[in-house]
């Protein structure tokens, strides 16, 4: 880190800050009714007035703040700094409301997610529920923690005895194969949990709440505070045969329990389809 970074804990603690007011402008919002849906790649992926507000809100603040750097937010885009382009400079990683379903039904999981990246690595994350409060954060080197509370994620290494969170992605031909895949795999583990909202599925594996997590097809802003999350709670988070998690596949697990997981996600080809 060139001299002149911000410290990990500094980023967290600007990221906090303003997590916390987006997360109050969301669940505000949500309470005066949902307005201005739209949809985005397909017809059942919706965006709402209060993504983009929550994501202006934040790229405001982060311009106050903190003026040369980058943001990649869900709704928005790039928005360039005003410094000059450097690959240690900070870029936040947002996504405003994850969990949009969610938002759109009232069921109490949804999340602002803000991550800083330097240098292309995330270092510090947080994914608050704009609901119930709850609020996980990481930096990295510095271990995860929920409201205070360092996080260890599960001990469980077998995969018959593992609860899997999931999620699926909004195209048809990509759900098909993913609920394929989802059906060879039921029968290998305890059972499946579908919460909707990647962010929050990947603080529920650091807290150990789910043993293990996997998804295939997520954006960065959908996992790079989680991610950095489970990873700092001692999970293994990566894709397939030693790939990087990303939108190809991400599993978060326990390090005992990634590679069962791992294999027989291969064997089911989860990484065929769409
Ligand atoms: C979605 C949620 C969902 C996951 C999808 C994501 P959004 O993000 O995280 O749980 O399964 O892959 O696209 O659209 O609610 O921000
Ligand atoms: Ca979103």
């Amino acid at each position: 880190m060139r001299v002149g970074t911000p410290a990990p804990e500094e980023l967290l603690k600007i990221a906090v800050e303003i997590a916390r007011q987006a997360a109050q402008t969301a669940r505000r919002m949500r309470a005066e009714g949902v307005s201005g849906i739209s949809t985005k790649s397909t017809a059942t992926d919706v965006v709402t007035a209060a993504d983009r507000a929550v994501e202006r809100e934040v790229v405001a603040a982060l311009r106050d703040l903190r003026p040369d750097d980058t943001v990649l937010g869900e709704e928005y885009g790039d928005t360039a700094g005003s410094g000059p382009v450097d690959p240690e400079s900070v870029r936040w990683i947002l996504d405003p409301i994850d969990g949009t379903v969610n938002y759109l039904y009232g069921l109490p999981n949804y999340a602002v997610s803000l991550a800083a990246e330097v240098g292309g690595e995330v270092v510090a994350g947080v994914v608050r529920n704009a609901v119930t409060g709850d609020e996980w954060t990481a930096t990295r080197g510095g271990g995860a923690y929920r409201d205070g509370r360092r996080l260890h994620g599960s001990t469980e290494s077998d995969l018959g005895q593992a609860l899997v969170g999931t999620g699926f992605g909004y195209d048809p031909a990509r759900r098909a194969h993913q609920a394929a895949v989802l059906g060879g795999l039921i029968t290998y583990v305890r059972d499946i949990r579908r919460f909707g909202a990647a962010s929050i599925d990947l603080c529920m594996a650091a807290e150990g709440l789910v043993d293990a997590y996997y998804e295939r097809g997520l954006n960065l802003w959908d996992h790079a505070a989680g991610g950095l999350i489970a990873a700092e709670a001692g999970l293994r988070v990566a894709g397939l045969a030693g790939a990087p998690a990303g939108r190809e596949l991400l599993i978060a697990a326990p390090p005992a329990l990634f590679g069962p997981l791992h294999d027989r996600l291969a064997r089911l080809g989860v990484t065929d389809g769409p």
